[in-house]
């Protein structure tokens, strides 16, 4: 790795998903230690705990607003870490989750730190993806596993491969494509139905999920037909795992 030229740090860490008990020790030691902290979380006591840590914390959630386009958002996010970065600060911006998945704001941050010779870098935490497998018993090593992004999925023809599990990340917006919005309607979240029906059978069984983010609460795992996807409470933080349909297929080349 190049060494940094200037004064000045950007780390960005994940806090996990469940309020007090899921950050690892050296992600809240930075956090400690920070001259200031960007908090990015979804959860009101995430939130407060992570700024009960650091007294110099910035809550960046607040820059999120409907009908505001979220890429605008990002930027004014990478821009206010990157501000104090430049003042020579140690800085920590606390993503929810691990920073790396399904986050524009942490990665784009750190590129753009780097480029302008500072050092920076991320630690993981523990993601949706990660209490998923947890709570739903899921091997990803047993069938195999395609993430998408599922607007991305909507958007592009990608290879499904229906003998391996099959899971859409931000289904809440599913269908609109302003990328202003918090939620999609149900309407435009039957285009999702409508694109995964060309894969699955409508009596297909797929599986709602959020995962608990306080220790007193537990996970949602909704089963329901694929048929009526759309006509089910999602929520924005809710992803969609469609188990295999299909057996694998032995390639007789390879025995
Ligand atoms: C912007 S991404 C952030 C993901 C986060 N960085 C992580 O590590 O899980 C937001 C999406 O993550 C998923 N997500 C967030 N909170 C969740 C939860 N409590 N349970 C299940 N999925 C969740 C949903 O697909 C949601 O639309």
């Amino acid at each position: 790795m190049e060494q940094p030229s200037q004064v000045g740090s950007l780390v960005c860490v994940g806090t996990g998903m469940m309020v007090g008990a899921h950050m690892s020790p050296l992600c809240q030691s930075h956090i400690e230690q920070a001259d200031i902290v960007f908090v990015c979380v979804a959860e009101h006591y995430m939130e407060a705990w992570i700024m009960s840590l650091n007294v110099n914390a910035i809550n960046l959630q607040p820059l999120y607003d409907e009908g505001k386009d979220r890429r605008h958002t990002y930027q004014q996010m990478c821009d206010a870490m990157l501000e104090q970065v430049k003042q020579g600060k140690k800085v920590v911006g606390a993503f929810y989750g691990h920073p790396g998945v399904f986050a524009k704001v942490p990665h784009q941050a750190i590129i753009e730190a780097r480029e302008l010779g500072f050092e920076a870098y991320m630690l993981p935490g523990i993601s949706a993806e990660a209490c998923l497998y947890a709570d739903l018993n899921i091997d990803p090593g047993q069938f195999g596993c395609q993430h998408y992004e599922a607007n991305q999925f909507l958007r592009y023809k990608r290879v499904i491969d229906t003998s391996g599990y099959l899971v859409l990340w931000q289904v809440g917006v599913a269908g609109d494509f302003s990328t202003a919005v918090f939620t999609s309607t149900k309407q435009q979240r039957s285009r999702l139905t409508e694109k995964l029906l060309q894969h699955y059978d409508a009596s297909h069984t797929v599986i709602i999920y959020e995962a608990a983010t306080l220790p007193i609460e537990s996970f949602r795992a909704s089963k329901v037909t694929l048929a009526t996807l759309h006509e089910q409470e999602i929520h924005q933080h809710s992803t969609l795992v469609v188990p295999p349909q299909t057996p694998l297929v032995v390639d007789e080349c390879y025995q």
